[in-house]
């Protein structure tokens, strides 16, 4: 089997030049995506067609030969598959009915996995058509993440509702917390089961917490999703990005089991290097220095190389590319990234 060099990575390898992906390398930049986004009709409709989901998870791969596929869906799928309504609007974003606390107490999942048959469906379908040596990663949110817009409703920009819930129902929030962990951990181990290889787990908004509510309601949670994923896949690697972690990425390794480490474009290199110490880190360009190219992509890319390159280190953005990103410039990143000298 042709060598899958993300997984040799994760497993504690360096690999030099590094591999190289994108948190969210299918999408609005690619005119590909968009016209087959069209071509579904809505966002939840491009999700839940494994045929063309498939197809725009391949997209990327096609054009830019990135060294790891990501199934493309989107982290909330896990409350919809809860029977919580969920609709993206056109230049906004997700939107859902606030839960409660009494909700959260009924929530039901008998469906759960019946309804996202579509997607272990769908990775089935992308690793069949990848190249064999692309490592295909499955996914899912942080119980606390995706718990942010099931209780705001929307993406806030410090998830002010979903803290003040927190510490007026604490219980409440325990739960759906141990809820979402558990239904999570099944979710990727079913992803496993129909053909990814690793998975990553995004913890987009745990950047807002103090150090109690972090160790609470991030920490806590994905080592339960962690340690029950591993029941039924202990050697398969898991990401974990808890974005805007700062001081508190230096533990969270050793305190959830996260095989390797997503670092934001906020993490200094002589702690990344600390981080790098006890296992694999991926990232961390900030995507504006995609947006913008020249100087200020090469400088980046080359920072990188020079400060985590000797280690195991998965090349990636420090948090997903935006819709404005030119393609010529993902071009660039991906040639210095694969032309780089020692
Ligand atoms: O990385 C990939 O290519 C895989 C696909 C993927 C999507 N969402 C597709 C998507 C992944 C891994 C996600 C994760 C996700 N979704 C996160 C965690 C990562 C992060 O970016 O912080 C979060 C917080 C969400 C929730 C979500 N989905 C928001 C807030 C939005 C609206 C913002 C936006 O960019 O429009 C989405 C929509 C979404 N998810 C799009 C895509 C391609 C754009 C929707 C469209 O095509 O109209």
């Amino acid at each position: 089997m042709a060598e899958r060099n993300v997984l040799k990575v994760l497993k504690g390898d360096a690999v030099f030049p590094p591999p190289i992906w994108m948190m969210r390398q299918a999408g609005r930049y690619l005119p590909e995506y968009r016209e087959t986004r069209a071509k579904a009709g809505s966002f939840l409709d491009l999700c839940y067609n494994p045929e063309l989901a498939c197809e725009v998870t391949l997209q990327p791969i096609r054009r830019f030969g990135f060294d790891a596929s990501i199934l493309f869906s989107d982290i909330l799928v896990v409350p919809h598959a809860l029977g919580r309504d969920l609709r993206f609007e056109e230049g906004v974003g997700p939107r859902m009915t606030p839960i409660s606390a009494e909700e959260i107490a009924a929530l039901d999942d008998s469906g759960f996995h019946s309804h996202l048959a579509p997607v272990y469906e769908a990775v089935g379908l992308i690793r069949k058509s990848l190249p064999e040596e692309t490592t295909l990663l499955g996914f899912c949110g942080a119980p606390w993440t995706v718990a942010t817009y099931m209780i705001a409703g929307r993406g806030t920009p410090d998830q002010a509702p979903t803290r003040l819930f927190g510490y007026q129902n604490p219980d409440a929030l325990d739960a759906l917390l141990a809820t979402l962990a558990d239904l999570s951990a099944d979710y990727l181990a079913g992803q496993v089961d129909a053909g990814a290889d690793a998975v990553q787990i995004f913890d987009s908004w745990s950047g807002v917490l103090d150090e109690a509510a972090f160790e609470r309601w991030c920490v806590a949670p994905v080592a339960r999703l962690v340690k029950r994923f591993r029941e039924r896949h202990a050697d398969i690697p898991v990401i974990g990005f808890p974005r805007g972690a700062g001081l508190a990425y230096e533990n969270y390794r050793q305190q959830t089991g996260v095989t390797g480490l997503g670092l934001d474009w906020t993490v200094p290199f002589e702690q990344a290097k600390r981080l790098q110490a006890s296992g694999a880190v991926q990232g961390n360009l900030d995507p504006l220095r995609l947006v913008a190219g020249g100087e200020a992509l090469a400088d980046g890319v080359k920072a990188i190389l020079g400060g985590l390159g000797d280690g195991p280190l998965v090349f990636n953005l420090g948090h997903g590319i935006t819709p404005d990103t030119p393609t010529e410039h993902v071009e660039e990143m991906i040639r210095l990234v694969r032309s780089a000298q020692r």
